[in-house]
């Protein structure tokens, strides 16, 4: 259970590279069990949802090497398919390896995924999923065993466009039997290279990044070389850091496009984007303006993932903010920690009010899920005086080296484990 403290109130300057998303990283890593043959995987974080997923390849029978940011997974010899329930806890997306493991054996058995608690997250629309592509699934004794002789394609339409259930389907299907087609699926970016990693080794994905995604099943999958895209939800981070603090930074390795809703936002608020490339300088002014509501949506929407660290934002700036959480049903959990800070936010179901205040001041204060702790530490670099964020483990799941890089930028903030 470790610790930041962080003093609050310098300014920040130089750049920051911005690492491989864990959002891409994290499937495409469950992908490579389907592909059965070995993959090396670049620009892969260091983060413990990445441990928890190598640990998972590990215990299904993967070779797995790691040095600094390659993963080599070698799939061909899996002798298990099934994930132990503490595995299957570690987070979320473990329920990926469902269409994975399907796809590779026939077969897959595990338990309902762990992860951040940030609102009920069912699996059903992955279960009906994969019933559609005529795959069994039994539920007995809080276990879940999905099996076939092969998987057949079909259409599905999704009630609503999930990113993991759209992950699911896509590696169930892409070894299958004929064609799947996915009316409704998710367009984030994350899919777009699952499905570039996948055609890469030799599967035929159609439209990924749009409403309809069509995968023609091949019988196998070969051996590649692939690089995860950077994590725009990590870029986003960093421009609140510069945002709140009244600096300018330059952010490299980032997809702009990719953060066009966020970009909105921070435009709203008074700061200067200027783009080049895969680079970017963000420039903030003295005092932020207060943005106008934010709505959390599937892409190309706001990403509910920015929307703690825009709250932190929203609660420096001059005016109110409404900001409406339309994803998860209980992720507003960092708002209560803002508050202890000084921050002038309440709480109304769907909708927080952030009213700006002048300064945040420093306090002792819990992260309580993974996003919800980088608002925290937003709000500790602006703050008057020393914050410390508490179970900081929750922020270890999704940000490579985030005290080295926040320090080589000119924050004071130090670990302690
Ligand atoms: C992924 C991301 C997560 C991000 C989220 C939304 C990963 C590893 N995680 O999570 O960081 O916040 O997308 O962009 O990529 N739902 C159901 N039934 C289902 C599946 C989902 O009702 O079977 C609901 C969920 O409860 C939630 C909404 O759909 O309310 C969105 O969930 P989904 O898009 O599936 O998110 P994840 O894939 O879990």
């Amino acid at each position: 259970m470790g610790q930041y403290i962080i003093e609050g109130g310098k300014s920040l300057c130089g750049s920051v590279r911005i690492q491989g998303a864990k959002n891409s990283a994290l499937p495409i890593l469950a992908a490579t069990v389907a592909v059965g043959t070995p993959c090396v995987i670049h620009n892969c974080p260091d983060l413990s949802d990445i441990d928890a997923t190598l640990k998972i390849l590990r215990s299904l029978g993967c070779e797995v090497h790691r040095s600094v940011g390659t993963v080599s997974v070698d799939s061909s010899r899996i002798s298990l398919n099934s994930i132990d329930d503490v595995l299957m806890r570690e987070m979320r997306s473990s329920i990926i390896f469902l269409g994975a493991l399907v796809s590779a054996t026939g077969e897959a058995v595990m338990t309902a995924p762990g992860g951040c608690d940030i609102g009920l997250r069912p699996i059903d629309l992955h279960l009906a999923a994969m019933r559609k592509l005529g795959i069994r699934v039994a539920e007995r004794h809080g276990k879940i065993r999905c099996s076939c002789k092969r998987v057949r394609g079909n259409k599905i339409t999704l009630s609503f466009p999930s990113v993991g259930a759209t992950e699911n389907i896509i590696l169930a299907s892409v070894r299958a039997s004929g064609v799947t087609t996915i009316i409704n699926a998710a367009r984030e970016p994350e899919i777009v290279d699952l499905a570039m990693f996948l055609n890469s080794c030799g599967a035929r994905i159609s439209g990924a990044g749009e409403s309809v995604i069509v995968i023609e099943g091949v019988e196998r999958l070969h051996s590649v070389q692939y690089a995860i895209m950077p994590d725009r939800i990590v870029a986003g981070t960093y421009m609140s850091a510069a945002a709140v603090t009244g600096s300018s930074v330059i952010i490299e390795d980032v997809i702009p496009s990719h953060l066009a809703p966020v970009f909105s936002c921070f435009e709203q608020t008074g700061c200067r984007i200027e783009v080049s490339g895969n680079k970017l300088r963000i420039t903030a002014p003295k005092k932020l303006c207060a943005p106008d509501t934010i709505r959390t949506m599937p892409y190309p929407g706001f990403p509910t993932d920015c929307q703690a660290i825009m709250t932190a934002v929203a609660s420096v700036a001059d005016g109110v903010t409404l900001i409406n959480e339309n994803i998860f049903e209980n992720r507003f959990r960092h708002v209560s920690e803002l508050n202890r800070m000084g921050a002038d936010i309440r709480v109304y179901d769907k909708v927080a009010v952030v009213r700006g205040v002048d300064r945040l001041q420093g306090a002792c204060v819990d992260a309580t899920d993974l996003r919800a702790g980088a608002a925290l530490v937003i709000a500790g670099l602006c703050a008057e005086g020393v914050t410390t964020v508490n179970s900081i483990h929750y922020i270890d799941r999704g940000y490579d080296s985030l005290a080295e890089n926040l320090t080589s930028l000119g924050v004071s903030i130090r670990r302690k484990d």
